[in-house]
């Protein structure tokens, strides 16, 4: 339905205690990016939270092909919400469980400009106050908005987060790498940040292709110290930070490892997404 009609009753969790989990999901040449692996990841937010995933994985996959096939453009961002559903206001889970609510819908998947790909794009650091459990792809982002903001009030695109004074874990909304000496340095999917889709595809590359990379914390002197750092999410891919607190990153430009991993992006979504689609 068009999204002006589409309504959710005051009741529903997620609209009450931002209970619930997402996914976004990007789609080249009508065909879901990673699906498998995202839905892993659907599967691991509700396990989080301790809600029956109301669709296996095949069911998943049709109601997100229709969705993709009733929207036009061949690129689209997919958003999946799933929440613990509509009950009386009450912290405890409703016992008996209630049907969870479940809303999908699809947007043009828009890439960073060629100017933004090529002066790069400022960010800020922040502390990382936000919870522990940073690993579910929780609807509740109030934190990471409030993070995002300071990005965009310093006119930067976005906030670095660091833990405890000590170690950079990611961005309010995306996954952060730096880069010293030639190796591409990333923080472990752990408890302190979200499990990005395209980090895994990043250090695929980096594995596939010889660049040296190094999955530990990044503490915070090196992540001030970093000769590049880059900036991950599926809806940015794979973008250049050339600024941090009002200080150039290395040369001040984009680098060689962003150069050769934007470059290897390309070629692997070309080669995965749309050669397969003109084989169809
Ligand atoms: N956000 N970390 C956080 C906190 C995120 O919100 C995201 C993505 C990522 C990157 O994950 P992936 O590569 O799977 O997109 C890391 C999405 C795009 C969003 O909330 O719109």
């Amino acid at each position: 339905m068009p999204i002006e009609e589409a309504c959710i009753p005051v009741l529903d969790r997620g609209f009450i205690f931002g209970d619930g989990v997402y996914e976004v999901i990007p789609v080249y040449s009508y065909r879901g990016f990673r699906l498998p692996e995202h839905l892993r990841r659907l599967q691991h937010s509700l396990d989080g939270i301790h809600l029956p995933n109301p669709y296996n994985d095949e069911e998943w996959t049709k109601l997100i092909n229709e969705l993709i096939a009733r929207n036009t453009g061949e690129d689209q961002y997919l958003y999946l919400h799933i929440t613990r559903g509509v009950a009386k206001r009450d912290h405890a889970f409703p016992k008996p469980p209630v049907v969870p609510t479940v809303f999908m819908m699809s947007n043009p998947l828009t890439m960073p400009p060629a100017e933004l790909l090529q002066s790069g794009v400022g960010a800020v650091t922040a502390q990382d106050n936000r919870w522990l459990r940073c690993d579910i792809k929780s609807i509740a982002l109030l934190p990471n908005v409030l993070l995002r903001q300071m990005a965009v009030d310093a006119g930067c695109a976005e906030t670095i987060l660091i833990r405890d004074d000590e170690f950079m874990t990611e961005g309010s909304a995306s996954n952060i790498f730096a880069v010293k000496n030639g190796t591409l340095l990333a923080p472990p999917k752990d408890h302190f940040m979200l499990p990005g889709i395209t980090y895994d595809v990043v250090l695929e590359i980096a594995a596939d292709h010889g660049i040296p990379y190094q999955i530990r914390k990044v503490a915070k002197e090196e992540l001030f110290n970093a000769d590049e750092i880059l900036l991950t999410s599926s809806t940015k891919e794979v973008l250049a930070i050339t600024r941090l607190d009002g200080q150039p990153v290395g040369q001040g430009k984009p680098g060689p490892m962003f150069d050769k991993l934007y470059r290897l992006y390309q070629d692997f979504k070309r080669d995965v997404m749309r050669k397969s689609t003109q084989a169809k």
